[in-house]
């Protein structure tokens, strides 16, 4: 009967064949979603907002393996603040290289989203990445827990009777924020593509997700209420939350500057530091394997953009001066009008009053630059 029904699709006389050519074709179009090498999990950030409000569809996002599949099937809740962690992780890592030639930039459409050197290469840039994101997601997680958003978590409420810190007594009260639910839902969730590899790149992504989780805990603070007579403060009642994620942001780049190259045992059993004067590094380290590329070329097959074209400075000497900018091949400049306000005047009352004002000023770009890629195949 099967042969048949095969039969029917247009080939009479060889039903199988059909049906192989139906089989390839299957096998074909679900290949790339069996073999997510170049897609990783934050491809979340990219899904637009009214794809995501409802609910997480979780078998249309390429990058995840099976594990977080189901997570995500069970989770849809948890699923949300997971992608506005991703969300939050791509913003404050922009915000936190915008003045440097790798600026953190992301892919339209690229299942990689920043590019596949991130993925391929075990460089800081990729640790910072990793990090970032995973200590996104456990802000996420944890805020949408203390709002109640996510149905199995609920405010921390094992802190109780009372505890000093450096003003004195206080009583726990009030609602702490959930960061063991947060950090052992971002570790279940970010760990699973990693977590029980053994090769060199895993370890590396494992340590700098651990790091990331650690930044977020590390900002924490204690908010208090006084009681006591006319806001004495005698008396306190003090729960912990959650900082702006900005403040975890800079924290991680620090890290970022300070990080540690490393490589693995022989025996496989974790990384050591790559030059042995070095200190092993801590849990809130963040290590790498290999160096950076310069990053002033651009690289379509690697999916970087390259400085060509960047606004820079000529008066910093930081990282957004024209010299390291632009990697010593000069700058144009271009003379632009700009419109300000000014000669503001206030008015009784209330307002403020002020004039446009026009001004020429010159704006300096790095010279444009071939792209590596085209220009290596051009020349073969
Ligand atoms: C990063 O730099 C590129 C140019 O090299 C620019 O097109 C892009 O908008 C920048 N991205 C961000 C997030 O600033
Ligand atoms: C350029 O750099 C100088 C020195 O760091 C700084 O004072 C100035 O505000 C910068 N200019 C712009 C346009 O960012």
């Amino acid at each position: 009967m099967r042969w048949r029904e095969a039969g029917s699709l247009g080939v009479p006389g060889h039903p199988g064949l059909a049906l192989w050519a139906l089989l390839l074709l299957l096998l074909l179009l679900l290949l790339p979603a069996l073999t997510p090498a170049h897609a990783a999990w934050w491809f979340m950030s990219q899904l637009s907002a009214s794809y995501t409000s409802t609910r997480v569809h979780c078998k249309n996002i390429p990058g995840l393996v099976r594990r977080q599949r189901v997570l995500c099937n069970r989770h849809p809740d948890a699923m949300m603040a997971v992608t506005e962690g991703a969300v939050q992780g791509v913003r404050h890592c922009q915000k936190q290289f915008q003045d440097a030639r790798w600026n953190c930039s992301t892919i339209p459409r690229d299942a990689s989203v920043f590019g596949r050197h991130v993925l391929k290469t075990g460089t800081r840039e990729s640790a910072f990445v990793y990090s970032i994101n995973s200590a996104g997601v456990v802000h996420a997680v944890t805020r949408a827990c203390s709002r109640g958003a996510i149905t199995n978590c609920a405010c921390d409420l094992t802190k109780k009777g009372t505890d000093r810190d450096w003003t004195g007594q206080f009583t726990w009260g009030g609602c702490s924020d959930n960061i063991r639910y947060g950090t052992a839902f971002a570790r279940k969730f970010i760990d699973a593509r990693d977590r029980g590899q053994r090769d060199s790149r895993a370890l590396m992504n494992l340590h700098n997700n651990r790091a990331g989780r650690k930044g977020v805990r590390k900002k924490m603070r204690l908010e208090c209420k006084c009681h006591g007579v006319s806001g004495s403060c005698t008396v306190r009642t003090c729960w912990q939350t959650l900082a702006p994620f900005g403040a975890t942001a800079r924290w991680l780049k620090g890290r970022y500057d300070e990080a540690t190259e490393v490589s693995m045992l022989p025996s496989g059993e974790g990384l050591v530091p790559r030059f042995g004067e070095h200190e092993a590094p801590r849990k809130k380290d963040l290590v790498y394997l290999e160096s950076s590329p310069d990053y002033c070329l651009a690289d379509s097959s690697y999916g970087f953009t390259g400085t060509g074209g960047r606004q820079c400075n000529v008066t910093s000497r930081g990282p957004d001066g024209c010299d390291l900018l632009c990697c010593g091949r000069g700058y144009d400049t271009h003379r632009r009008l700009i419109t300000t306000k000014c000669e503001c005047k206030f008015q009784w009352c209330c307002s403020v009053d002020c004039k446009t004002c026009e001004s020429w000023r010159d704006l300096h770009f790095c010279k444009p630059w071939e792209d590596a890629a085209k220009s290596t195949a051009s020349s073969l």
